[in-house]
């Protein structure tokens, strides 16, 4: 902050952006109430944190195998994947891959459209991978809120990031994927595990590292998972075990909680986005709103005439136009200040050098506050995870993902760092999930199908021994 005031330009503009330590507690006190809201029986409907159960019960243990196909949708792309996992040599493996664009007004369209855009593009690729008369079985990262009723059965409660097709809120995912592909009709899929993409991120990294029981995503959205006690997940039967909890910590703040540290930029973003008033700590944090977030503070600085000798450029003024990667881009150790110095000319906009070093402040200002609020938001996790286990220290393993973890030149590091200070008794290492939303994803079904064959099992030898309490009699 020194350097901003020697810049000569005001203090006030970044400091409701910078977050001290005491107040990252507090917010994360608040995510912790959250947190027990959205578990609980009666007060799940009313809370902004969902915590919604995936119905996945168990981490990979190395025994999983099989072909598997996966569907990722989500980010800013769709893609399509065969992936074999080998119980031999403990290895997911990559067979091959499709994207398949969807573009932008199919992502404002029905949901009709998007769905057999989705039928159509699986179609291409099975016939392209010689896999059309097989019938594998999917894993379906699907990477929104959903209520899930089983694992092959899930509820999109509402549409995040920049998606909003119609006719799909309220539905089951898995039967509108389902039927798209029964009106086509020239191919089959076996069993279907749907997968938020912060699961298969555990999943995938599940299977490296056994005490892997949480995945997070920085990236176009945020959010995290955990592997939470069943006799706290009140809103599912069952008291023994555990179960994956989706937090859908995007939607923390939605009730007003984090207006104390909601800015007037913040607010901007939220009204302009297409879902205003819902995923409040998403919009502080994620890559979809980082660069919109630094767009409007230059747009102010230079309004107020400490930027730019006060011209601005129509770019500059043009919603979306300074992107997040301009964030990672400008804060580059050593070529930032000249990246930033191309970046503004892009824009059509006259710089000096005092401009340039300001612009990079604001950039390093905000993403900083994002990978702080993330740190609090999991220490949140992890300080649950321990005192759920009685422990008073927990060493555990996050599988992370996301452009904004992996692209920005410090963000992990801040992170990682934070973390720390906040939750003292966890010893937290961070694994980068490769590619969880499409190997993980395999991961996740080849689980299910594990758990189901075992209990299936399980159900015989029960069978059995009835029949034979029965010849008994
Ligand atoms: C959004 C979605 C959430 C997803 C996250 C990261 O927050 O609601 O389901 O996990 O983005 O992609």
């Amino acid at each position: 902050m020194k350097n901003f005031i020697e810049h000569g330009t005001s203090y006030e503009y970044l400091e409701p952006f910078c977050l001290s330590l005491e107040k990252l507690q507090e917010v994360s006190a608040r995510l912790k109430r959250d947190f027990s809201r959205g578990l609980g029986k009666h007060s799940h409907h009313k809370a902004p944190v969902k915590m919604l159960p995936t119905f996945v019960r168990a981490t990979p243990d190395g025994t999983e195998k099989g072909d598997f196909l996966a569907l990722d949708l989500g980010g800013t792309n769709f893609r399509v994947l065969h992936v074999r996992v080998v119980e031999e040599q403990q290895k997911v493996l990559k067979m091959d891959s499709q994207i398949c664009a969807i573009p932008q007004d199919m992502m404002l369209g029905t949901g009709e459209q998007l769905f057999d855009h989705i039928a159509a593009c699986l179609s291409d690729f099975l016939v392209s991978q010689d896999l059309k008369g097989q019938t594998l079985p999917l894993g379906f990262t699907f990477s929104f809120p959903c209520e899930q009723k089983e694992i092959d059965k899930s509820i999109l409660i509402r549409w995040t990031k920049g998606f909003n097709c119609s006719g799909v809120e309220g539905k089951d995912v898995v039967k509108l994927l389902k039927e798209a592909i029964h009106r086509r009709g020239d191919y089959d899929i076996g069993s279907v595990a749907m997968v938020n993409d912060t699961v298969g991120t555990m999943m995938s990294c599940g299977y490296r590292d056994q005490s892997c029981e949480i995945g997070m995503i920085i990236g176009t959205g945020t959010n995290a998972c955990y592997m939470e006690e069943m006799k706290n997940v009140k809103r599912v039967e069952g008291e023994d075990g555990r179960m994956c909890i989706n937090t859908e910590w995007g939607g923390f703040g939605d009730d007003g909680s984090l207006k104390d540290i909601q800015t007037e930029f913040d607010r901007v973003v939220d009204k302009m986005s297409i879902n205003t008033g819902v995923h409040t700590f998403e919009k502080m944090i994620s890559g979809m709103y980082l660069g919109e977030i630094v767009r409007l503070v230059l747009v102010k600085l230079t309004e107020d005439k400490l930027l730019f000798k006060g011209q601005s450029s129509e770019a500059l003024k043009t919603p979306g136009r300074f992107e997040t990667k301009f964030i990672s881009e400008i804060e580059e150790q050593d070529n930032g200040l000249e990246n930033a110095q191309n970046i503004l000319t892009k824009l059509g906009l006259k710089w000096e050098l005092v401009d340039s070093r300001v612009v990079r402040l604001v950039c390093d200002t905000i993403s900083s506050r994002s990978a702080r609020l993330c740190a609090a938001a999991l220490a949140t996790i992890a300080n649950r995870i321990r005192v759920n286990r009685g422990l008073d220290h927990l060493k555990t393993t996050v599988g992370v993902d996301g452009t904004v973890y992996r692209k920005h030149p410090n963000f992990s590091d801040e992170l990682k760092a934070t973390v720390r200070l906040l939750a003292p008794e966890c010893d937290i290492t961070f694994l980068v999930s490769e590619d969880g939303s499409g190997k993980g994803a395999a991961m996740v079904t080849a689980v299910a199908q594990r758990l189901a064959l075992q209990s299936r099992l399980l159900e015989d030898s029960d069978g059995e021994s009835d029949e034979e309490e029965e010849e008994d009699k």
